[in-house]
């Protein structure tokens, strides 16, 4: 069963916050934003649409860590098309659960010598984290839950949800 967990409405005011938030960071520098695919998909179409600098999209998928060693190495499945040498980089995420996934692709995207490097994510679960990774914009800290919607998935479904929604019993 799934039981809305945060609503549309909360959502929209929180990423209109981050959007204002970010804007005011890069005082109208360019920033090469990266959605990692899919689960980001929904949250950074709303994100962009908020920030008021010049944003370049772009797309990355990457294996995703569950099941895995944490000492392996993230794979890629689709990189960038961007060269973000000495670019303002943003890299937007769905949920930091471990933070495994986030770590890796900041080692991968730091070796490319970008100006800066920063990290969004609309949800993050602090107490399930194995990995300590800075994370600049966080929309909402949450307990340990599964949640789905917005972009998040459950076996790949639920992704068109409108809202973020608990998964439960
Ligand atoms: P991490 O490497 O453990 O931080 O993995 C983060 C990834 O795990 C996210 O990008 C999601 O794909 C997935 N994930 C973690 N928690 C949830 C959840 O509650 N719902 C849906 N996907 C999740």
């Amino acid at each position: 069963m799934l039981s809305v967990f945060i609503s549309e409405e909360d959502i929209k005011k929180r990423v209109a916050e981050l959007g204002k938030e970010i804007s005011n960071d890069y005082k109208g520098e360019e920033i090469v934003v990266v959605v990692l695919l899919r689960g980001s998909f929904i949250f950074t179409a709303d994100l962009v649409r908020v920030i008021e600098s010049d944003v370049i999209v772009d797309f990355m998928v990457v294996s995703s860590y569950q099941g895995m060693e944490t000492s392996g190495e993230v794979r890629i499945f689709k990189d960038l098309a961007e060269n973000i040498h000495g670019r303002h980089v943003l890299i937007v995420e769905d949920i930091v659960d471990t933070g495994l996934t986030l770590t890796k692709i900041l080692d991968v995207m730091n070796s490319r010598n970008p100006k800066s490097l920063r990290t969004c994510s609309l949800l993050s679960k602090p107490s399930r984290r194995i990995k300590e990774v800075d994370i600049k914009y966080v929309g909402f800290t949450i307990e340990d839950k599964f949640v789905v919607g917005y972009g998040l998935d459950l076996d790949q479904k639920y992704r068109q949800i409108p809202y973020i929604a608990e998964v439960t019993e």
